[in-house]
């Protein structure tokens, strides 16, 4: 067998045997003000937020984290969103990974970096998380005019 044959053959080996990954795995909604009625846990009251890590870096900005690099693992999402509102307002996002069928990836970590114009967010894991196939992630802001995010999420 030629090189070059054997090269193509072992390129698409190592390719059927990676689990399907793209950012556009994501799914996730607008930056979407909500009121007390509308909000997620008034939605979803049955649903245990589980907060993720949260760091405080400066007015406005945090970063929100859970779990840890592991060795083997890889950027499977990399998702940017902002907005910027005529008045202040409550805002949310959700995120799920994947958006459809199962893609096999084990999660291992996730990064969200939030900057707004508010001091304070809230990001949750709302459904699965880190050692599992998926996760769903709700970021909150009250009464903010801006809000802006960047998604990372790794995985095996
Ligand atoms: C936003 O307001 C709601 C309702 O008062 C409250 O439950 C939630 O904790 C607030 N979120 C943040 C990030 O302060």
């Amino acid at each position: 067998m030629s090189l070059v044959l054997c090269l193509v053959l072992g390129i698409l080996a190592s390719a059927s045997g990676q689990p399907n990954a793209r950012a556009s795995d994501l799914y996730y909604t607008d930056i979407t003000p909500v009121t007390d009625e509308t909000r997620y846990t008034t939605l979803n009251p049955d649903i245990q937020l589980n907060e993720m890590n949260k760091v405080k870096h400066s007015k406005g900005n945090i970063v929100f984290t859970a779990g840890e690099r592991a060795s083997g693992d890889r950027m499977i999402v990399n998702h940017f969103d902002g907005d910027s509102l005529t008045s202040a307002k409550d805002v949310e996002v959700l995120m799920s990974y994947p958006a459809g069928a199962s893609t096999g990836v084990t999660l291992t970590s996730i990064e969200v970096y939030v900057d707004m114009m508010a001091d304070d967010a809230g990001g949750y894991l709302t459904k699965g998380g880190i050692g599992q196939t998926h996760v769903e992630i709700l970021l909150t802001s009250n009464l903010t005019r801006s809000f802006v995010y960047e998604t990372f999420i790794y995985g095996y």
